[in-house]
């Protein structure tokens, strides 16, 4: 009864919930692809009987986590993290990644870092041979927002990518607020010549906390099909 993208996600996220053992202690990632995996891992806990620690990386994955059964805490409780679950929005070759069309981006970046390895999850049409058709999302302090958003245009002159328009995630009138009471500006590029140096660059802007490229993070990205086919790169 799935749609062909749901059965996607839930094949990848179930294949990805094999490499959970007992006792783990488990990064949770937020989206609608880690929301399936988080559901696994409730009837590995309720069915059974695996101990595992979660940390969410969002308050709607923790409101998730609590309602499978899963034992919830904070990151500086666990302090380091066997593994973490994740979905993406973009992937490429090298597993690098886009992240935070769901606004989580700043928790799944500190959770996955503090990771000993993290695997991805995602159906197959998020896989590019090079990142920057979705969205960039850079998450910002508010005070004075507009002031880093044109420091971020004007650094975007200096890249190598095509487009340079950037806009502020709204939630219907007013900005979009992150989990951190944060603001997120999204970077239209089309596509990002290098990655590795776009990130680097990014956080050098004062009023910028974050950016959603996930450069030598991921160790695994698991990959499904509306069909029911997974696919394992690493
Ligand atoms: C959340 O901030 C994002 O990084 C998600 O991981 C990403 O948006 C993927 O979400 P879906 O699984 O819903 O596509």
């Amino acid at each position: 009864e799935l749609s062909p993208i749901d059965k996607a996600k839930f094949v990848a996220a179930k294949r990805a919930v094999e490499f959970v053992e007992d006792g783990m202690r488990l990064g949770l990632g937020t989206g609608s692809t880690a929301a399936w995996m988080v559901r696994c891992v409730g009837e590995l806990v309720r069915e059974e009987g695996y101990r595992i620690t979660g940390v969410p990386t969002s308050s709607r994955t923790a409101d998730l986590a609590r309602q499978c059964g899963i034992t919830v805490v904070g990151l500086d409780e666990a302090k380091w993290l066997d593994l973490t679950i994740d979905g993406a929005d973009e992937f490429d070759g090298q597993l690098n990644l886009i992240k935070g069309g769901g606004g989580a981006l700043l928790q799944e970046k500190i959770v996955a870092t503090a990771s000993d390895q993290m695997i991805v999850i995602a159906d197959a049409a998020k896989e590019v041979s090079q990142l920057g058709a979705f969205p960039l999302p850079i998450e910002v302090v508010p005070f004075g927002w507009q002031t880093t958003k044109a420091l971020i245009e004007e650094t975007l002159v200096s890249l190598d990518v095509l487009g340079r328009a950037a806009t502020l995630r709204m939630n219907g009138d007013a900005p979009y607020v992150t989990d951190e009471g944060n603001y997120i500006i999204d970077l239209h590029l089309g596509r990002i010549g290098n990655a590795r140096q776009m990130a680097l660059v990014m956080n050098q802007i004062p009023g910028v906390v974050e950016n959603g490229l996930f450069i030598d993070i991921c160790d695994i990205v698991v990959i499904g099909h509306g069909d029911g086919k997974v696919e394992t790169r690493d």
